[in-house]
C-alpha cells in the first residue's frame, strides 16, 4: 500500500486538494515523500530520468570555465565558494572540482546542499577525493548559510519546487486541483498570480496558463542574500513568462523514463517536475542585488562559453569508447531538440557591496 495514498485520501475527505500540494507531499514528504526516501531514482537503468550530468562532464567542465571567469572578475580571492543548492547526487561538484587547475582550482571551495538521503550517499561517494582534500563539503537545508564571495549555481533545482497550474478559462482563473473523481480545473482567486500573469501577456485567451510557484521568492531570497559578490547560474526546465502563458504550462510526472500529466499518481515513487518561470526567477534576483540578468538556451550557453575546439583535440586522443561518450554528450546538449534545447541557464552578477 502507498502510505501518501492514504495521507491524501484522507485529504480528500475534506475537499479538493490544490495540485502544488499533492506535489509538495509527493516529493518532499519528510519520510515518504519521491526525495526524501533512503533509495535513488536517478540514471538511465530502470530509473525515472537522467539528467545532464548522466550524460558526460560537459555541463560541469563549461560550469568551470564560467566560474573561473568570476573568479578572475572578483579579482581572484583567496577562497572561492562555490554552493550547490539542490547538489542531488554531488556530480556536477564533482565535474566541476574534476575540470578546475592551478590557482583556481586552490581557490574553489564546493559546497553541497540538499537533504536528500539517497543522493547524499551517492554524494559522500562522487565527491569521496574532494571531501578528504578539503575541497568540498556538505550544508543541511536548515543551516544558516554564512556571507561568502563566489558562486551559486544550481540544476534541476528550481524545477522541482512545488508549484500551482493556473488556466484561464475565458471569463476567470481556474486552478488544478484533485478531488475525490480525479484532477479537476476550479474557480479561485488567483492572488499575487493573477497580477503576474497579466502583466506578462498581450491578451488572455481561452486555456491560457501557466505554473505559481508560491516558495519561490523565500528559497531565491535564501540563496541570494549570502552571496556577498559574485556569480548565481541556474540550469533548469522553463521559458519566460509570456511563452509558459501561451503554452499553457503544466506539472509533469516522471516515471520509468515516461512523462504524462498524472501528478497525483503514485506518490512518493514518481518524480513531479514543472516549468521554470525565468522571467520571475530573474525578477526575484534583481529584487536581491543581482544585475546583468540573463537566460538563454543550454546549447547557446554551451557554444557560447566552453572551449570546443580545444577540448575536441584532446577528446580525440580518448580510448574509443570514452571519445563516443564525449561526442554523444556534445550532441545531446548542443544539437536542436536534445536535451540542450529543452533548458535553459539563466546567469545574474552580484558586485562587491
Ligand atoms: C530534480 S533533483 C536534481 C538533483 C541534481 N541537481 C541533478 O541534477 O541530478 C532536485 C533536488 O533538489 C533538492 N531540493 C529541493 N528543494 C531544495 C532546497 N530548498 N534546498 C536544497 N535542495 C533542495 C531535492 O532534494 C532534490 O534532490
Amino acid at each position: 500500500m502507498n502510505p501518501l495514498n492514504d495521507i491524501l485520501q484522507a485529504r480528500l475527505a475534506e475537499g479538493p486538494v490544490p495540485a502544488s500540494e499533492v506535489m509538495a507531499l509527493g516529493l518532499y514528504h519528510r519520510e515518504h515523500g519521491y526525495y526524501r526516501r533512503a533509495e535513488g531514482p536517478w540514471g538511465f537503468e530502470g530509473k525515472d530520468y537522467y539528467t545532464a550530468l548522466d550524460l558526460g562532464p560537459l555541463l560541469g567542465q563549461t560550469l568551470a570555465v564560467r566560474l573561473e571567469a568570476a573568479w578572475e572578475r572578483l579579482d581572484r580571492p583567496a577562497r572561492f565558494t562555490a554552493l550547490e543548492p539542490g547538489a542531488g547526487r554531488g556530480w556536477l561538484g564533482r565535474d566541476l572540482l574534476t575540470a578546475v587547475s592551478g590557482p583556481f582550482a586552490e581557490a574553489l571551495v564546493y559546497v553541497h546542499r540538499d537533504d536528500n538521503p539517497a543522493a547524499r550517499q551517492a554524494a559522500e561517494a562522487a565527491l569521496a577525493p574532494f571531501l578528504s582534500a578539503n575541497r568540498a563539503r556538505f550544508v543541511a537545508e536548515a543551516e544558516a548559510l554564512e556571507p561568502f564571495v563566489g558562486a551559486v549555481f544550481s540544476n534541476e533545482l528550481f524545477d522541482a519546487l512545488p508549484a500551482q497550474p493556473w488556466r484561464w478559462d475565458g471569463s476567470q482563473w481556474t486552478r488544478e486541483v484533485l478531488t475525490t473523481v480525479g484532477q479537476e480545473w476550479q474557480a479561485a482567486d488567483p492572488g499575487e498570480a493573477g497580477a503576474w500573469f497579466a502583466a506578462h501577456t498581450d491578451g488572455l485567451e481561452l486555456r491560457d496558463g501557466s505554473i505559481w510557484c508560491e516558495a519561490l521568492p523565500g528559497v531565491v531570497r535564501e540563496l541570494a542574500a549570502p552571496l556577498e559578490a559574485g556569480l548565481f547560474l541556474a540550469v533548469d526546465y522553463g521559458e519566460a513568462a509570456d511563452r509558459l502563458l501561451a503554452k499553457g504550462a503544466d506539472l509533469r510526472r516522471f516515471m520509468a523514463h515516461s512523462v504524462d500529466g498524472k501528478w497525483h499518481e503514485n506518490l512518493g515513487e514518481a518524480d513531479l517536475t514543472a516549468d521554470v518561470d525565468f522571467t520571475r526567477l530573474a525578477s526575484l534576483l534583481e529584487g536581491q542585488g543581482l544585475t546583468e540578468l540573463s537566460h538563454v538556451e543550454l546549447s547557446r550557453w554551451i557554444r557560447a562559453h566552453a572551449p570546443l575546439d580545444e577540448w575536441g583535440a584532446g577528446w580525440l586522443a580518448l580510448p574509443t569508447p570514452e571519445r563516443m561518450r564525449r561526442t554523444e554528450n556534445l550532441l545531446q546538449l548542443t544539437l536542436p531538440n536534445m536535451m540542450g534545447s529543452r533548458f535553459r541557464v539563466l546567469e545574474g552578477w552580484k558586485a562587491q557591496g
